[in-house]
Formats: structure tokens, C-alpha cells, sequence
């Protein structure tokens, strides 16, 4: 949702504004003119395809783009079919950068065909000098170029590209700018993600965000809320806010505001039943937040909290601010007060110096906490980051043989972890048809879990209390118990 512009009435043939948002709107406005005029000459509407890699908040800006390209009157497509390629890409870890490399050797010979055809990339790979230095040099045919701190410019760098044959780059190294309203097309009708802060102040060691985030910057509340008021108008009833860290939410404002305070706010917003929200920082997650969670009817019963890794000293390493006690009194802490609470994490295994103890802790913080789920990474060397120059590196054999020891560990404990709501009744949001059985839906519990369950499409975007029938590793599939609330009328 974002305030209603009709572009028609923009005069192109005037000097573009140079307040935001307008000047982004007279330039979707100049290239909706684009648009049409390549409708005349090939008698279709061309179209656009935004690839995202990479974390949610690249899943929130592909959702600006596209957004943007809606204004522009451009059509969604595969991106087999589309004119208008863009990739908004991932840089956290080596494998993220390959992939890009080796998808954009593959639209070469496309682009070669049809000349017309226009490629974008944007997103943290970009951030990096030497990406760029790279596309410059060995990848031609790609038009636009942009970061993470300008992505509001899309429509202006895109209209700069269609008046000139020219690659088009535009980097930034950092910002304090937040541009708001502008345009966006959500994957879902019914939730959808929030940014409530961008950038990263935490400079863990290994990684690098903050690199190319920039620095931490929150975005005012009354801005969020308003945003979500729309979106609930709009029919969201589930909210994610995002942040890289947004235990810290609120400390850059004029008018400082903790995350705790934040979420009241957001609850109050009617027709919102589920708030979400990651990544939370364990040096950071208050007892004020604790408490808010705990007396919430809205917070969903769910918390990323990413450890990285068990062993103390190999926490001071990776600059995590907390040790392994600390961690795992803080999780005492939260499932005290939140019984039934989810925990997934984070885990890197490899890290330059990561003993085989080290590993053991790990190891032995994956048994105590017995998380929901982990996503596990593979330490990768990223340039710039103080990790990339430490030493004692660890063969690529040795970690191997810890990641399968870890993800084993895992895998085990979240099946059993998973299996304990078996036979409950619970609240879910349906989300779409399922995938593997037409005659099914799936949806999500308060917890994140996925249950899927003989149903219509109808149900999609509705809450049904679901019996829990059985669990499968990492998922249910569960008996619609009762009549999901669309057929009792009660639709939220
Ligand atoms: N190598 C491996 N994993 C990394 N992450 C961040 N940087 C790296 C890196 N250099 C992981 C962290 C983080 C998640 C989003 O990605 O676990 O929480
Ligand atoms: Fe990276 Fe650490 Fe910031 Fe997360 S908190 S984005 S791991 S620097």
C-alpha cells in the first residue's frame, strides 16, 4: 500500500521533481510512456521478472521493484519470458555471488538474441566494488546497476537506461535516507513483510552486512504503523517486521523507542492477528521484550535466535557479544516465560580457529536448547571482514565432517522437537494450494511449522483450527477440526 498516484496526470514533458517521492513517480510516469509505445510497435505489453537471493529483506525490496514495474505498466512473467530481467542479489556467503555469475552467463546468449531485452542487477552483491569491477569489465550486456541504499530509484535509473544505450551504475556507500511510499506488489494478499529498520551496526566478524547495509538506520514509527494500518485495510492480517538486528530498533531515532515499544504499537493495529519478526540479536533481546511476548495475543509463538556458535571463545571471535552461558540463560528466560515458544537459529560451523571442543559446544548448545529448526552454513571467507584475515583457516575436509555431524544433530532433534504438538488443535493461516496434492492446502502455525491439510482454495488467507494428525520431520499434516472460520463466518 502506498498513497494512490495516477501517473497519467504527471506531465512528463516537464523537469522531474526533485523531492521523493515524486520524482520516482514522474519517472514510472516517463517509462509507463515507454511501455506503451513498445506495445504499439509489438502489439504486447513487455515484461519483467525480479529474481530474488537471499534473506527476507531482499524478499521486501523485490516486492518494491515489483511493484514499480506494475506502475511502469510492465506485465510479470518467468523469468524465461520476461524482457525485463532483474536479480536482486545475496553477498553473504562466496556461494550466493557464483550463482549470480553463473545466471547471468546464461542470459548472455538471450540477450544477444533479443537486444531489446534489459538486465538489472541489484541488491548486496553490488555493494562491492570489485562486483562491479567485474561486471564492468566481463559482463557487458547488463544495463542497470544499483546497491541496496538507492533501490527507491529504480524507476529513475531505469527511465536514465531506456533514454541512453548506456550501462547504467549507481552505487552508494551508505545512507541516512529512508524514502517512503513508494509503490509495492506483495507475493501475498494476506501477510506481508514490514521493514521496520535497515542496515547493520554489529560488524560480527565473519560477516558482511553491515558492509554493504551501511550503517543501522530505524524508521519512524508512526511511518510503520501507518503502514501497516494501510496493509490491514488492504486485507494482511500477519505482519513480519524486518531488521538485521531489530532487537536494536529505535536507538538511531531523534526520539529514541525500544523494539518492546514498537510492537505494542503494532498490536494495537485492528486486524492484525499475527505479528512476526526477525532477526533478533541475543546481546540485544530485552526482558521488556520477554514480557511484551509473553502477555501478547498477537506475537506469534516463534523466535529466531541466531547463536552462530557454542563455543565462548570462538563467540568472542566472531565479535557476538555474548557467551555460551549468557545464551542459554537467555533462552531459560524466554521459555519460562513463553512455554511453548519455537526456537530456530543460525549456526556457522568452520569458523578460522574452531577447534574440535569448540565444535563439541556447539554441539552441545543444539542438544540443551533443542531448537525447531537450524539453518547450518559452511564458514565462508568474505574480503573485507577481519575473519578473512585471521588465522588458522580450517580445511574444507574437517568442516565438512562437522556440518553432517551438526546437521544430523539437528535434523534429529527437530523431528522429535516437531513431533510434541502432535494431536493438538491449532490456529493456521492458510497460505496456498499444496504443493505435492492439489486436493490440499498448506498453511502455518503460530510457530512457523507447516501443516498441510484436505481443503479448498478457498481457505487461502483464512485462519482453520487444525488437528495436528501427524508429524513428518518437519512438518504435519494435519484434519481441519470444526468448520475453518470462512464457512462459520467468521472471517477475519
Ligand atoms: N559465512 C557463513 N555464514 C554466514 N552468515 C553470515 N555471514 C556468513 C559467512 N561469512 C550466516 C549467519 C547469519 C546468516 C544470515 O548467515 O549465520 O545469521
Ligand atoms: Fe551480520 Fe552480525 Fe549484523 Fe547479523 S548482526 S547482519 S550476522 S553483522
Amino acid at each position: 500500500m502506498y498513497q494512490e498516484i495516477d501517473l497519467d496526470k504527471i506531465d512528463i514533458h516537464a523537469e522531474p521533481p526533485t523531492e521523493e517521492p515524486a520524482r520516482q513517480f514522474y519517472f514510472m510516469a516517463k517509462c509507463r510512456e515507454w511501455v506503451r509505445e513498445f506495445e504499439e510497435e509489438n502489439g504486447r505489453v513487455p515484461t519483467a521478472c525480479v529474481t530474488t537471493f537471499g534473506c527476507q529483506m531482499n524478499a521486501r525490496d523485490s516486492e518494491k521493484l515489483r511493484g514499480i514495474l506494475r506502475e511502469m505498466g510492465y506485465e510479470a512473467a518467468s523469468e524465461e519470458r520476461a524482457d525485463f530481467v532483474i536479480y536482486n542479489t545475496c553477498t553473504v556467503r562466496e556461494n550466493a555471488n557464483t550463482r549470480v555469475y553463473g545466471r547471468l552467463g546464461q542470459l548472455k546468449p538471450r540477450k544477444k538474441k533479443y537486444p531489446h531485452m534489459m538486465i538489472g542487477l541489484c541488491g548486496c552483491m553490488m555493494q562491492e566494488p570489485e562486483v562491479v569491477e567485474k561486471l564492468k569489465k566481463s559482463y557487458r550486456f547488463v544495463d542497470i546497476i544499483f546497491g541496496t541504499h538507492n533501490i527507491y530509484k529504480f524507476a529513475e535509473l531505469t527511465a536514465t537506461r531506456l533514454m541512453s544505450e548506456r550501462m547504467v551504475i549507481d552505487i552508494w556507500k551508505d545512507t541516512d535516507r529512508i524514502v517512503e511510499d513508494l509503490p509495492n506488489k506483495r507475493k501475498y494478499d494476506f501477510k506481508s513483510g514490514v521493514n521496520i529498520m535497515f542496515g547493520c551496526n554489529n560488524f560480527c566478524s565473519y560477516c558482511i552486512v553491515p558492509y554493504v547495509r551501511g550503517r543501522e538506520r530505524s524508521r519512524d514509527p508512526k511511518a510503520i504503523v501507518r503502514e501497516i494500518e494501510r496493509l490491514a485495510a488492504d486485507g494482511v492480517s500477519e505482519v513480519m517486521l524486518l531488521g538485521q538486528n531489530v532487537n536494536s530498533y529505535g536507538k538511531t531515532l531523534d526520539t529514541p523507542m525500544t523494539f518492546a515499544e514498537l510492537l505494542k504499537e503494532i498490536e494495537k493495529v485492528e486486524g492484525i492477528r499475527r505479528i512476526r519478526f526477525m532477526t533478533s540479536h541475543p546481546k540485544d533481546l530485552s526482558d521488556e521484550l520477554i514480557e511484551v511476548m509473553k502477555n501478547s495475543k498477537k506475537i506469534c509463538k516463534h523466535l529466531h535466535l541466531p547463536v552462530q556458535s557454542g563455543s565462548t571463545d570462538i563467540l568472542a571471535k566472531m565479535n557476538r557479544r555474548y557467551t555460551k552461558e549468557q545464551y542459554l540463560e537467555l533462552v531459560s528466560k524466554i521459555r519460562a516465560a513463553v512455554p511453548d515458544i519455537s526456537l530456530t537459529t543460525d549456526i556457522i560451523v568452520g569458523f578460522p580457529g574452531e577447534t574440535e571442543e569448540d565444535f563439541e559446544e556447539t554441539l552441545d548448545v543444539v542438544r540443551k536448547v533443542r531448537y525447531d529448526s537450524a539453518f547450518t552454513f559452511i564458514y565462508s571467507k568474505r574480503t573485507g571482514t577481519p575473519a578473512a584475515v585471521m588465522e588458522d583457516q580450517i580445511p574444507e575436509s574437517v568442516i565438512k565432517n562437522r556440518f553432517d555431524r551438526l546437521l544430523k544433530e539437528v535434523q534429529e532433534i527437530a523431528a522429535k522437537a516437531c513431533k510434541v504438538h502432535e494431536g493438538t488443535v491449532q490456529e493456521v493461516l492458510v497460505e496456498d494450494v499444496c504443493d505435492h496434492d492439489p486436493e490440499m492446502v498448506t498453511g502455518r502455525l503460530s510457530n512457523n511449522l507447516l501443516v498441510h491439510f484436505y481443503g479448498g482454495k478457498e481457505l487461502i488467507g483464512r485462519y482453520a483450527d487444525v488437528e495436528l494428525k501427524e508429524c513428518r520431520g518437519f512438518y504435519y499434516i494435519g484434519e481441519a477440526a470444526g468448520m475453518p472460520d470462512i464457512m462459520r463466518g467468521n472471517v477475519c
